[in-house]
């Protein structure tokens, strides 16, 4: 897939599976992208390799729904060290995707890599907490999260291009 980086807004979302958090980022990012006119490159990845190929978690792509987004399309594939020079800002949803994230980077690559929380006020630090294990409840506590990484994204891009 090219990857247009002349807006220098090519986004990867991060996570363990690329099945739960960083599709469930990826689909809120597409939406509020959408919402406010703004083009973005946005992609997301996982650090594993278990899930490559497959579909979100039946219950991220339900409470997606729940929320006006369409994830079903999205495959899950694994980071490489190409995506640090294909994509600006690498979002990482907890320390360990972070860890496993650095070991994969190359010494050239431009990526800029964080938390995905970091981004939000007041929120720094934080993880985006993995909802696989648990009940439906968690994959609403991880739409919110990522919504409020989304909005931010927005809120920088919004105030850049003015
Ligand atoms: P994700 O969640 O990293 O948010 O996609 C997980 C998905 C799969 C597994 C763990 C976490 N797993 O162990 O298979």
């Amino acid at each position: 897939m090219p990857y247009d980086r002349t807006n220098g807004r090519a986004i990867l979302f991060l996570c363990l599976g690329n099945i739960c958090r960083s599709p469930l980022a990826e689909g809120a990012a597409r939406a509020a992208f959408a919402r406010a006119g703004i083009d973005a490159t946005l992609d997301s990845a996982g650090t594993g390799d278990w899930h490559v190929g497959c579909p979100p978690d039946p219950r991220a792509q339900a409470e997606a729904q729940r929320r006006g987004a369409d994830i079903s399309g999205l495959r899950a594939r694994q980071l490489t060290s190409d995506d640090f020079g294909r994509f600006d800002l690498i979002l990482a949803a907890d320390q360990t995707n972070l860890r496993d994230a650095r070991r994969v980077a190359p010494a050239a690559g431009t990526a800029r890599l964080c938390l995905m929380l970091d981004l939000v006020a007041g929120r720094a630090g934080e993880s985006v907490a993995d909802p696989y294990y648990g009940d439906d409840d968690g994959f609403t506590a991880t739409w919110d999260d990522v919504s409020a990484v989304a909005a931010a994204l927005v809120a920088d891009a919004v105030a850049s291009s003015g």
